[in-house]
This record gives structure tokens, C-alpha cells and sequence, in this order.
């Protein structure tokens, strides 16, 4: 079963937008998907308690529940779950971050933003958990991106592809759908199904070492 957990203590990352659309692509794959919200906020939970879409199915999750949520998760047999983390409750995810078999980090680009995502990144290093980051809300216009790349892309590795600032993530969400839902012809649901290939190669790709390691 594989874990993605999306963490960034900065409010306002991206994260609950990324988790929403990832598990919505999840499911769209094929994969039996689990959305786990554990943001007291439950942001996640009334997207999706206000959807008319069976799947992805979500649970809200206190953080004493989550080891007894994901190992029934297993025992169900779901292929992917995706948890989506609060801002500002620091180590309080630890768990989420220490069970995943990838962290995923959005960060708009920004020099702050960029700052502002060590902490996490430190607390994701030292469980040794895979992670990469997904740079968000990008302007179309300036070198915002490109400097953002080059400045994440020397603390750990970073998706090729963003997502752009654009109107119908916030309808999307406004609409309790993904954007793929939305329209599945807008950009933006091009990025997301992008975003979700990507990690899910780098993944396999990291299982594969790890396997040649353990046979050879
Ligand atoms: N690519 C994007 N384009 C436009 N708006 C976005 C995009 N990604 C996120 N947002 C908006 O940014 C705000 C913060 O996103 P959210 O996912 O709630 O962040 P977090 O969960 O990290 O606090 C929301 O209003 C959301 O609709
Ligand atoms: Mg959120």
C-alpha cells in the first residue's frame, strides 16, 4: 500500500488541493483509494462530504487514530492512501510522515515560501522518508518558477511539473470536485494527472533500487 503524505507546515501550500485532486486521480487510475484527513480543520472532509462521487472514499482522522486507520486500510485492501496534513501543528504528523512511502511538499514560489518549507523538510529528513516538492500557484509570467527550482531542487528533488495559478482549481474546489471533474480539458487537470504519473514513477523507481539492493 503505498502513502503519500502531503505536509508543508505553511498554511496555505497548496495542500489540501493537492490531496484532493491526487486521490480523486488515484481513483481515476484504477487504484483503490483512501483519502485520510488529519488537519483538524477538516477542510478535505467537507469537500468531500458534499460530493456526489463514491470514490475516493475519505476518513477524518485524529492524530492517536492514524496507526490503527492505516493498518485497517490495509487489511481493505486499498492501493494508495493520501493523507493531508495541517499547517502550523508541526511535529504532530510525525507518524503520517514516518509511515509514508513518499512525502510530498507544495511550495509556492517564493523566497519565503521556500524558507518556510525547511522545517518540514528537516522533519522529513531525519525519518528518512522519500519526498519530493510540488511548486504551486506558479504565475505565468516571470522567473518566479526557475528561481524556485533552482533554489528547491538543491535540497531534495522536484517535480517537473507545477501547478500554474489558475481559476479552475478554486472553482474545482468551490464545486466539491477535482479539477479533472471539473473539466478535464483545462490545463490544470493535464498538471495533476502529470503531477500524479511523476510520482508514481519516481516511486516504482525508488522500490526497484531498494529490491536490486535487497538481491544483490
Ligand atoms: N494552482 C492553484 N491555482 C489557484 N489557486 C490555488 C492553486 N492551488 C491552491 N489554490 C488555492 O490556494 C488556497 C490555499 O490552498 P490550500 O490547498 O487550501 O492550502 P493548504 O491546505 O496548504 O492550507 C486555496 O484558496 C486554494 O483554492
Ligand atoms: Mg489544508
Amino acid at each position: 500500500m503505498k502513502i503519500w503524505t502531503i505536509t508543508n507546515q505553511k498554511g496555505g501550500a497548496g495542500k489540501t488541493v493537492l490531496a484532493t485532486n491526487l486521490a480523486v486521480e488515484g481513483s481515476r487510475a484504477g487504484l483503490k483509494t483512501l483519502l485520510i484527513d488529519l488537519d483538524p480543520q477538516q477542510s478535505a472532509t467537507k469537500w468531500w462530504e458534499a460530493r456526489d462521487a463514491e470514490t475516493p472514499l475519505l476518513i477524518k482522522c485524529l492524530y492517536n487514530q492514524l496507526i490503527d486507520n492505516l493498518n485497517s486500510a490495509q487489511q481493505q485492501g486499498f492501493e494508495l492512501v493520501i493523507i493531508d496534513t495541517a499547517g502550523r501543528e508541526g511535529l504532530k504528523h510525525i507518524e503520517a510522515i514516518e509511515r509514508a512511502t513518499f512525502a510530498i511538499i507544495p511550495c509556492q514560489p517564493s523566497l519565503d515560501d521556500c524558507r518556510s518549507a525547511l522545517p518540514t523538510v528537516d522533519i522529513i529528513k531525519n525519518t528518512k522518508t522519500p519526498f519530493a516538492f510540488i511548486i504551486t500557484r506558479c504565475p505565468s509570467s516571470g522567473d518566479d518558477l526557475q528561481e524556485a527550482r533552482n533554489s528547491l531542487s538543491t535540497i531534495g528533488l522536484v517535480c517537473n511539473t507545477p501547478t500554474m495559478e489558475r481559476k479552475c482549481y478554486k472553482r474545482a474546489y468551490a464545486e466539491n470536485l477535482s479539477v479533472c471533474e471539473y473539466d478535464a480539458n483545462d490545463k490544470g487537470a493535464g498538471e495533476i494527472k502529470a503531477i500524479f504519473d511523476w510520482i508514481h514513477s519516481k516511486e516504482s523507481r525508488l522500490e526497484n533500487t531498494q529490491l536490486t539492493r535487497a538481491v544483490g
